[in-house]
């Protein structure tokens, strides 16, 4: 990590290793912007404006955002980091083409990239883990939980909240995730590999040894 100001941080891995589950923990002990793309689409979505009603089904069947657009959002999204706060994106880029494009941007506002953490866990796993996942929504914050998690579920009814399951969780698209990522989304790691920048992270264990796991790397990048 550079001494003088907070990381700079890509954070790739594949549908359900846990990206968003690490960034949430990693903000909470660095100063970090979390930029996390499928989020802040999903988001749009959600408000049903013109570019939510543009992607919708795109995202609903597991694709992704046309790049030209992802390109628009990101330049607005870097350009809002607060001044003296580093930055994770997670899940950005997911192809070459946006990653030479980010490198453009970055360029542009003198902020370098320091590492790309590249969370790794087996298909299996991350099926597991999708297939159970549910927002605890209604009740405060909406929370992330797996099924598997009774205690936390049991916060979500004490709350008044109810479980719903994201529209791309369903069995078959979770499969196409999983493809698109192997396809478009793996070549990112020769590419990152070639610049020095790519930190494996073993994406198994629970999400504190992850996370442990996942500081420790970054404090040496
Ligand atoms: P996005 O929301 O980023 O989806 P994703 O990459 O498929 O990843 P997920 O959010 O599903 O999983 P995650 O790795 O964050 O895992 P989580 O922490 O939730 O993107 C959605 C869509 O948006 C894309 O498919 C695409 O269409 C579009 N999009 C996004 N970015 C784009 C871009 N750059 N360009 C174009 N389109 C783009 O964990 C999953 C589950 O596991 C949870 O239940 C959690 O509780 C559990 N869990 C987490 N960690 C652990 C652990 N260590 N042990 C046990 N369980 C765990
Ligand atoms: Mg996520």
């Amino acid at each position: 990590m550079p001494a003088n100001r907070p990381p700079h941080l890509l954070l790739i891995g594949p549908p359900g290793s846990g990206k968003s589950t690490l960034s949430a923990r990693l903000a909470a002990g660095l100063p970090l912007t979390i930029i996390a793309s499928g989020q802040r689409l999903r988001d749009e979505i959600a408000q049903g404006s013109p570019i939510g009603h543009a992607i919708a089904a795109r995202l609903a069947a597991g694709h992704f955002a046309p790049d030209s657009l992802m390109e628009q959002l990101m330049q607005n999204w870097l350009a809002a980091i607060p001044t003296g706060q580093g930055f994770l994106l997670d899940g950005f880029p997911r192809n070459v083409a946006q990653a030479v494009m980010l490198a453009g941007m970055l360029n542009q506002l003198d902020r370098p990239l320091d590492g790309v953490l590249l969370l790794d866990v087996s298909a299996v796993e991350a099926t597991r883990r999708l297939n159970g996942r549910r927002i605890c929504e209604g009740g405060g914050a909406p929370f992330t939980l797996h099924i598997d998690d009774a205690a936390a579920q049991q916060r979500c009814h004490e709350r008044g909240g109810r479980l719903v399951a994201r529209p791309d969780d369903r069995p078959e698209v979770i499969a196409e995730r999983l493809r698109v990522y192997e396809q478009e989304t793996r070549p990112l790691l020769d590419h990152y590999t070639a610049q020095s920048l790519l930190l494996p992270l073993d994406g198994h264990g629970t999400p504190a040894a992850v996370a442990e796991r996942a500081l420790t790397t970054i404090q040496k990048c």
